[in-house]
């Protein structure tokens, strides 16, 4: 199969290295020159796990090449992948999708022969009907057909999960493009993961059923931490006991300081626009997306209470700044409401990521920035786990309360163990850990 890929992000650049690991010819096709070019010099764009060495493995062995200009990869193809940005629009939060119209009109110009074009970004439902009557306008005699195959990959675990899916979705009624796109899986099927071809329109609303589900779990857990602190419970215990119930499930019942990233945001925020364009609104999600908003902030005033009721003039140390570990992606992420909420109460903020500080700079640009978790906390009042990165999982508690002026740890992912930190001598705070979710050192 040869595939071409418009759009070489996140999604793109991974879907595209797994694909020709799969076998297939791939050409990643990216308008932003130097992306494309630090790909071609072999340097990756984004941080991944394990992407580096599949991209330069399939790039040796002649199956994978970058390129800014469609027209040559996606004559060539048997199937064009439209995986390009579909961020909130400005003004009222729905999808902006001029990326995705953009990509099939110039698609549109370089069909030849039998082509399936899917589309893969996250698109409000009805955009596979728009998108086929974009490329039949500007191409009227092109052989086609318009599949919906959303992505569910996480950042973090991108080629796990691209290569070990839970499950493919298609959306399809053409029996040609389906042949097409069960060849493209062929190498997944034969792993038993499962493929439900759908209508297209199903298939689209799908993914964003997914994550709205998913971000209500995180709200709902998130929700129930803020009652243990009020009434004396541990959520740890309460997400276990709940999530040991078959029916439940145990993932994504961490409580934290709300969810952010490039999709549940504005995927939420655009599945409850399109419900309310057809006159169904979607209460729970719309609920969701409030609760959400309104905790980032709240994370503040939570690390304000726990130095005393007062940040001003005070040093904080933020460690972890993307949205979740394992990712360099600063999209939505809470730190950055955390960080001005803040500085707005009177704090010098300064942080450390070991991996998203050059994306967090031009966000963040009266954050101070340091090298290490150590120096981060140096002189500090207090510290402030926002990211639940492995390399903070361990610190030495010790040298990390020496260094701080006021040993005081707001653990927002709840990663130490609240007796442990409380033996270094900390004022530890957790997330709906216990009463008030503040614990005094013991003396
Ligand atoms: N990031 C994730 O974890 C994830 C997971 C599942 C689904 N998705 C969805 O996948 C889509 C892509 O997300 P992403 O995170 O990879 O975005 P991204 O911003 O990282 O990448 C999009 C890329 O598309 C390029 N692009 C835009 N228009 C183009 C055009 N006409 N021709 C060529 N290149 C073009 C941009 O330069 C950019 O490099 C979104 O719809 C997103 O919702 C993302």
């Amino acid at each position: 199969m040869r595939i071409a890929m418009i759009g070489a992000g996140y999604v793109g650049l991974v879907s595209g290295a797994c694909l020709a690991d799969f076998g297939h010819d791939v050409v990643c096709i990216d308008r932003d020159p130097a992306k494309i070019a630090a790909l071609e010099a072999g340097r990756m764009p984004i941080y991944e796990p394990g992407l580096e060495a599949l991209v330069a493995d399939n790039v040796r062995q002649g199956r994978l090449s970058f390129g800014t200009t469609l027209k040559e990869a996606v004559a060539e193809a048997n199937a064009v992948f439209i995986a390009v940005g579909t961020p909130s629009r400005r003004g009222d939060g729905f999808a902006d999708l001029s990326f995705v119209y953009d990509a099939a009109r110039e698609i549109a110009g370089a069909l030849s022969g039998y082509t399936v074009v899917v589309t893969k970004s996250t698109v409000p439902v009805g955009t596979g009907d728009e998108v086929e009557r974009i490329v039949r306008e500007c191409a009227p005699r092109a052989d086609f057909a318009v599949v919906s195959n959303p992505e569910f990959l996480r950042e973090g675990a991108a080629i796990g999960d691209f290569k070990r899916p839970d499950r493919i979705v298609v959306g399809t009624e053409d029996p040609r493009a389906e042949a097409v796109m069960r060849e493209v899986y062929r190498p997944l099927y034969l792993n038993a993961s499962p493929i439900l071809v759908t209508g297209r329109r199903t298939a689209e609303l799908t993914k964003y059923a997914a994550n709205a589900f998913l971000a209500a779990k995180i709200t709902f857990i998130n929700e129930m931490a803020d009652l243990c602190e009020a009434v004396g419970a541990d959520v740890q215990a309460v997400a276990r006991g709940i999530g040991l119930d078959g029916r439940i499930g145990t993932k994504f019942l961490h409580a934290g300081p709300g969810y952010g990233g490039s999709c549940f945001p504005k995927d939420t925020l655009a599945l409850a626009k399109t419900a309310q364009d057809h006159g169904m609104p979607l209460r729970i999600v719309e609920t969701v997306v409030a609760v959400n908003d309104q905790r980032k902030r709240a994370m503040a005033r939570k690390v304000i209470r726990a130095c005393g009721g007062s940040v001003r003039g005070k040093t904080v140390a933020l460690l972890g700044l993307t949205f979740k570990p394992d990712t360099d992606d600063m999209r939505e992420a809470p730190s950055l409401a955390i960080a001005a909420g803040l500085q707005d109460a009177g704090a010098k903020v300064r942080a450390y990521d070991p991996e998203g500080m050059e994306q967090a700079r031009p966000l963040l640009p009266t954050v101070a920035f340091a090298d290490d978790a150590y120096s981060c906390a140096a002189e500090a009042d207090a510290i402030v786990i926002v990211t639940e990165w492995n390399a903070f999982r361990g610190l030495d508690l010790e040298r990390l309360r020496r260094v701080m002026r006021t040993p005081v740890m707001v653990d927002l992912r709840n990663i130490y163990d609240p007796n442990a930190a409380l033996r270094h001598g900390f004022v530890y705070q957790g997330v709906g850990r216990s009463s008030g979710g503040v614990s005094a050192p013991v003396s």
